[in-house]
């Protein structure tokens, strides 16, 4: 009888939910394609990758490094997300050509901005080589000597090969180091801003709306990939001509209903699915509050400031942004964590893991040792992440000192030639550095970061000379003492002859202080954690085969690591909490309800209200008349699938992706179906910006725009 009612259950949490995993391009015909058929796509898995032919993964480049875009014309024009271009937006904006906040739009190729630095690269093949790479890799040998014996291995493959500047060769790890991939990769260097909304469009509802549904930004931008005269890769160069693509993607005009079929295809950055419980536990009661803590009073105290002062305001929003978006996910990812019961579901299938190895005679005792070494590292580990949000991080004058440690060791070690030319470097940094800094905000925080250390921290941990120190008064000498505080402070002391430089370094009690902590991290902290995790890391490699092993009914996709994966789902709408249902489609009308007239974050454009008013949206309208702006998905994202294309059953864009809800985010370490989703602009709102809002009628005109339901036009586009 009891069997009948666990056996649901534990089924249940094997298999992997419609809309989890984050597939190989190259292994969906053997894994996927049946059952991405069966959720209605009309494509064959080599229509998404091939190397034989153009598929879509043609059309889908890492963008920068960072994040995902995809090419949507024939003439290498690229769409990302406003978030994706901000840096290079900002570098082409002044207050006389503010990009940030009133777009911008080149009129011709001419006017596409170039972008030092920022690379697209394709992917052209994945391989398997497995193989080759753990050749000679046997049981018996520790990590360290797998390792080496992994890395010749790679060194000897890769020599078989000779590659121009522009083409690369990546081996990658894969299950945790159970199987390796090569990929070969092209890269064009020539990458050029064509348009951006306003933030009032692009970043609308900023950090209050971010990770949150429902939403209301049209967060994309423009570029496009210049090539050579023969579209061959190609450094910046004024020769240099629009790229054409093996594959650009037609953008749907029909729109998405809830239940179709989506598709996601980009270069999803880190996530950890078969963590043991006992890590998921520590992340969810320990790392994610620490973290969550340091941050909640760091941004508390830059919030105080920024609503105070405009100029406070503008120096400290990207600063903000960047911090307030891990510190917003953390806090949804441990709730969801919990919400979702993932300790005790792991445990479930720990226990259902341990059976199956007793009955194999194979890889029993492995969560046991799992819990003794991740309960020896927690101590270790806490303190790292203490030390890496406060001294590390946000307490910056704290972080600046990490540099000029730099500059000192260079000094000590290489020569007065090495030092000039690091102090140049240091010099440019130092110079931006102080633009978005106030001393008398850093010292407030530091005030409060230091007291959360001392009340979280075994006395061991905290740099001794601050021992029986009220922070307010170590800040007051600290901040007043330290020749470090502001450029021209900083300048003055940099100007110096090198070794009075380093001796005024060397002298700062600011820097003693932070020295004294680093080598206490360095010294009683960093040994002890690092032999701890490299014994899991060895551990979770066997762990990964041996639930490959036991568990053959079960699909396994490969943790997310930067490399092209497709995630597919339904367009779903969820239930967040007890009696509320969250449609899964947004309106312009829901900007029209957000709009708070001057408001940082919500404030709208006299243009954008005027075409709502007049109902102005040209064939971009939905069935009802009304202008989607975004929509939700089941897709299993995570960042670095920023910008990716939302694709239909048919490989039109329908969307572009670019969030995930906020009661989802611990999607990174165990996603589940009821409430991961993942948050994408609606290809119309897209369309409907470039040729309404900003007029860019050539725009469209260069792309491919169709009716995969069969609709006809109802208007021809104007
Ligand atoms: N949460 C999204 C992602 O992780 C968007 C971040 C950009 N927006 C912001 N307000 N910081 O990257
Ligand atoms: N916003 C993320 C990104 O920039 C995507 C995510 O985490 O869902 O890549």
């Amino acid at each position: 009888m009891r069997l009948i009612y666990i056996l649901p259950a534990l089924l249940l949490t094997l298999q992997a939910s419609a809309g989890e995993g984050m597939w190989l391009p190259h292994l969906l015909k053997a894994l996927n394609e049946s059952e991405m058929k069966s959720m209605g796509m009309k494509l064959k898995a080599e229509d998404i990758y091939s190397v034989n032919k153009g598929s879509l993964k043609d059309a889908i480049v890492h963008f920068g490094g960072f994040c995902t875009a995809e090419v949507i014309s024939s003439q290498g024009l690229l769409l990302t997300n406003h978030h994706c271009g901000y840096d290079n937006i900002q570098s082409h904006s002044s207050l006389e050509k503010n990009y940030l906040r009133d777009g911008y739009w080149a009129k011709n190729t001419t006017e596409e901005l170039t972008n030092p630095g920022l690379f697209a690269r394709f992917i052209e093949e994945i391989a398997d080589v497995s193989t080759d790479v753990l050749k000679g890799v046997t049981p018996g040998m520790s990590a360290a000597e797998k390792q080496s014996v992994i890395d010749i291995n790679i060194r000897n493959y890769k020599s078989k090969f000779t590659l121009d500047k522009f083409h690369e060769l990546e081996v990658r790890p894969f299950f945790a180091g159970n199987q390796y991939l090569a990929f070969f990769m092209v890269r064009y260097n020539d990458v050029r801003l064509v348009g951006t909304p306003p933030e009032s469009i692009g970043k609308f509802g900023a950090d209050t709306d971010n990770w949150v549904w429902p939403r209301h930004t049209g967060d994309f931008s423009l570029f496009r990939i210049y090539a050579g005269p023969n579209n061959e890769p190609a450094d910046i160069s004024e020769n240099n001509k629009p790229f054409t693509p093996k594959h650009s993607m037609p953008i749907s005009l029909d729109g998405i209903q809830e239940g179709d079929f989506t598709m996601v295809f980009g270069f999803p950055g880190r996530t950890d699915e078969y963590l043991p419980s006992i890590a998921v536990d520590q992340i969810m009661t320990h790392s994610d509050p620490a973290k969550i803590a340091v941050r909640d009073a760091a941004l508390n105290i830059m919030n105080k400031y920024m609503r105070n002062d405009e100029s406070t305001r503008l120096k400290y929003a990207s600063k903000y942004a960047t911090i307030a978006n891990s510190w917003k996910k953390w806090i949804g990812e441990a709730k969801g964590l919990k919400s979702t019961n993932a300790v005790g579901k792991k445990k479930t299938f720990e226990a259902e893991f341990e059976k199956r190895a007793m009955k194999a005679k194979q890889y029993t005792g492995l969560i046991p040792q799992f819990n003794a070494l991740y309960t020896a590292n927690l101590e270790a580990s806490l303190v790292r992440d203490y030390f890496s949000e406060a001294p590390n991080r946000n307490i910056e004058m704290l972080r600046l000192m990490g540099s000029l440690r730099n500059l000192v060791q260079t000094y000590e070690k290489s020569g007065e030639k090495d030092y000039l030319k690091m102090k140049d470097r240091l010099s440019a940094f130092m110079q931006e550095f102080y633009q978005d800094f106030s001393a008398d905000i850093d010292k407030e925080i530091f005030v409060s970061l230091m007291q959360i250390c001392r009340d979280n921290l075994a006395k061991k941990y905290m740099p001794a000379s601050t021992e029986g120190k009220s922070f307010e008064v170590l800040g007051d000498v600290l901040y007043g003492a330290s020749p470090f505080t502001s450029w021209e402070k900083s300048s003055a002391v940099l100007g110096k002859s090198p070794q009075e430089c380093i001796d005024i370094i060397k002298n700062d009690p600011m820097y003693q202080m932070a020295m004294e902590w680093n080598e206490i991290i360095r010294l009683n902290v960093n040994p002890e954690f690092e032999k701890n995790r490299r014994q899991i890391d060895s551990l979770q490699s066997i762990y990964m085969k041996a639930q490959m092993e036991l568990f053959p009914e079960k699909k396994f996709y490969p943790d997310a690591n930067s490399t092209l994966r497709v995630t597919y789902g339904k367009v779903q709408g969820y239930k967040p909490k007890d009696a509320v249902y969250y449609n899964p489609v947004t309106y312009l009308d829901g900007v029209m309800e957000k709009y708070v007239p001057g408001d940082y974050e919500f404030d709208v454009s006299q243009k954008l209200i005027q075409l709502h008013e007049d109902k102005d949206y040209g064939p971009y309208a939905d069935k009802t008349g009304k202008l989607p702006v975004c929509f939700l998905g089941s897709n299993h994202t995570t960042g670095g699938n920023s910008g990716s294309p939302a694709i239909d059953a048919h490989g039109n864009l329908i969307g572009l992706n670019f969030d995930r809800v906020w009661e989802g985010t611990m999607s990174d370490i165990n996603y589940d179906a009821s409430i991961c989703r993942n948050i994408m602009v609606d290809a119309r709102y897209v369309l409907f910006v470039i040729d309404k809002f900003a007029g860019a009628k050539r725009l469209i005109d260069e792309m491919k725009l169709v009716h995969p339901k069969g609709k006809k036009m109802k208007k021809k586009v104007k």
